[in-house]
């Protein structure tokens, strides 16, 4: 994407502001969003780990929200080179990164990840050990590893809250769970995933209760003031065209036992941020909006910012100058507080800078790899 067309007539100038919450303290409104990468031999982040991170927030983004993070267990994720969030060894490597995004004036959350029925039925990592899921079906209805045991539930929510604890304890700014994309969290809150015939299934206040009882664990493991960032959303890594929620109560009665819980902010993980969520709505309020009003919290936004192309899609028709400018609108009409970025900050580090300096045509535009 050339950014020359834009030239000067798009300002975020409202985005370049403080935010607050809890102990957390953004510069701008400006979050990188979490990006898998793989680059963490024994799941340890290195020295290259360290730079790749430094250089977004020397870069000038607010905040740095890490690739997903494998929680211990059980059964987390596929990859040996995805890092981990436990264990000594990751622990030293994380706080390494931690200082160096510090030093250079931004904060920086870990996303706590845990793969569910997508860890698939031939790990890399731990390959002796069956994969576990709500119900131990994949969303075609495919049996892949096992369904979790009471036990199990117990062991995955003392994985989420080592942690966060750790987060807190090497100087994180606050924590994300990964709800989304249909990984195990969402893997409660989607139907296709979701069998159980315990209290965690039924009506979606009770999809909710097993994502409600992690944020509750760790809210009471962290204290009140450290932030917990909730990402969901809608489509799933499997199938861009499913839904969680069909009409705004349905989103209610998903997120109100999460807001409850203990979320401060949430993350609506949006391939195009500008699209009207619930159409059949006298609004076009993107899910950001709709979250925002649902739960009164803080809520990021992302998708397509500052790229030409949607994440792992076609082409965008919008130009780039109409969807600054319906991305100031939703920022003005409230519909969220930060924006996440994602392929553009892979293309350039510096991209914030840059636009807040008016040195566009300088950005280094995100182009999708040839096959
Ligand atoms: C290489 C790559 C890896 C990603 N890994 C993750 C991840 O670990 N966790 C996550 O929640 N989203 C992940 N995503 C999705 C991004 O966070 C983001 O939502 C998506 O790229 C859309 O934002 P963009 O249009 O600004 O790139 C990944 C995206 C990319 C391009």
């Amino acid at each position: 994407m050339s950014y020359d067309s834009i030239g000067s007539l798009v300002t975020l100038d409202g985005l370049f502001g403080e935010f607050r919450v809890g102990s957390l303290r953004l510069r701008n409104r400006f979050a990188m969003a979490p990006m898998t990468r793989g680059k963490s031999p024994e799941g340890i982040p290195n020295d290259e780990n360290v730079g790749y991170y430094r250089a977004r927030a020397a870069g000038g983004v607010g905040l740095i929200i890490t690739e997903g993070t494998y929680i211990r267990g059980p059964a987390a994720g596929p990859s040996a080179e995805v890092p981990r969030f436990y264990g000594e060894d990751s622990a030293a490597g994380w706080r390494a990164v931690v200082d160096a995004v510090h030093a250079e004036g931004a904060a920086i959350v870990p996303q706590l990840w845990h793969l569910g029925v997508a860890r698939g039925d031939e790990p890399a990592f731990e390959p002796g050990t069956p994969s576990v899921s709500p119900s131990g079906v994949d969303h075609a209805g495919q049996a892949v590893g096992r369904p979790l045991t009471t036990a199990d539930l117990a062991a995955l929510v003392d994985s989420y809250v080592e942690s966060a604890v750790l987060a807190r304890q090497l100087g994180f700014d606050g924590i994300e769970l990964h709800g989304a994309h249909g990984y195990l969290l969402d893997q409660f809150l989607w139907a296709a995933t979701n069998q159980r015939s315990d209290r965690y299934n039924g009506a979606a206040r009770d999809r909710a209760a097993f994502p409600a009882r992690v944020v509750a664990a760790v809210r009471a493991a962290v204290g009140p003031d450290f932030p917990i960032i909730y990402r969901f959303s809608q489509w799933k890594g499997v199938d861009y065209t499913a839904r969680i929620a069909e009409s705004p109560s349905e989103l209610e009665q998903l997120l109100m036992p999460l807001a409850d819980a203990g979320v401060d902010i949430f993350h609506t993980s949006l391939r195009r941020h500008w699209l009207p969520e619930f159409t059949d709505h006298a609004t076009d309020s993107s899910l950001a909006g709709w979250t925002k009003k649902i739960t009164g919290l803080p809520v990021i936004t992302v998708g397509s910012v500052g790229v030409d192309s949607v994440f792992r899609g076609d082409r965008i028709d919008e130009s780039q100058a109409d969807r600054f400018r319906i991305l100031r609108e939703q920022f003005e009409r409230g519909e969220f507080d930060i924006v996440a970025l994602g392929r553009a900050l892979l293309a350039d580090p510096q991209w914030v800078d840059k636009f807040r300096t008016g040195r566009l045509a300088d950005i280094t535009p995100f182009r999708v790899a040839p096959r």
